[in-house]
């Protein structure tokens, strides 16, 4: 249920019964809950998670350039630079940016913090020592219009992401081990170039017919 970015202070900062206030208020939200759900009372906690999680699980975007350019459709095609954007994402991104969601689902700690409380990230959920500081590695797509970055939205541009990456990684006992180096401090190593062309692929993660969907409008 979707109820953990709603009540989140981080992200929406809301609490349930002043969301289902506000719906209750609205005659043309009680009337449609009526329509689907039956009965007479206000709209209710189940009936409001039961709503969103059918509209959000019915929300694919799947129409970005990039989208158009592996689909092989007619006249579609990725510039030069946006190609070894996609190469350079493949490589040294893709074991946690993974597949065509740019996620492989797992919980990681990239880098962002020396230390961090024990229930953080992950270890919110798990109680684990083991999952502290690992956040859900988060997919790609539309990711040039969803500023700011990472769990606390601490970066507030695509450059100063790249930048971390880069050269702004710190230690800690649960940093991903894939991001440690032999010899030197942890990060990915990205040339000046690689930066441009990451930067031109992100944006062609960018789905214009999908944001444009009537559907998430703001009311
Ligand atoms: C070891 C796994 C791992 C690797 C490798 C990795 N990332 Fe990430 N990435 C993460 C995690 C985990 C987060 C979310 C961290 C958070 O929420 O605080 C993240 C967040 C991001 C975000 C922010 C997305 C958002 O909506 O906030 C961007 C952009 C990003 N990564 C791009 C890249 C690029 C580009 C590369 C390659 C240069 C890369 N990542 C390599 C794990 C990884």
């Amino acid at each position: 249920m979707p109820l953990a970015p709603i009540t989140n202070p981080l992200e929406m900062d809301e609490t349930l019964d002043n969301v289902l206030g506000k719906l209750n208020a609205d005659a043309e939200y009680r009337r449609r809950f009526t329509q689907v759900f039956g009965g007479s009372g206000p709209i209710d906690s189940y009936q409001f998670l039961r709503a969103l999680a059918q509209f959000t699980a019915s929300l694919t975007s799947s129409n970005s350039r990039y989208d158009h350019y592996v689909r092989h459709e007619a006249g579609a095609s990725l510039t030069d630079v946006e190609l070894r954007g996609l190469a350079v994402l493949r490589q040294k991104c893709g074991n946690c940016h993974a597949g065509e969601l740019f996620t492989d689902e797992s919980f990681r700690n990239n880098g962002l913090d020396r230390s961090f409380p024990q229930d953080s990230g992950r270890a919110h959920i798990t109680r684990s020592s083991h999952d502290a500081g690992r956040f859900k590695v988060p997919s790609l797509r539309n990711v040039a219009l969803t500023a700011p970055y990472m769990h606390d939205g601490r970066f507030n541009t695509l450059p100063e992401v790249l930048d971390h990456y880069n050269h702004g990684m710190v230690e800690s006992s649960t940093l991903d081990p894939q991001l440690r180096r032999a010899g030197q401090g942890p990060g990915i190593a990205l040339s000046v170039e690689e930066r441009q062309s990451l930067l031109s692929f992100l944006a062609a993660l960018t789905d214009e017919q999908f944001i444009k969907d009537p559907q998430l409008a703001e009311q």
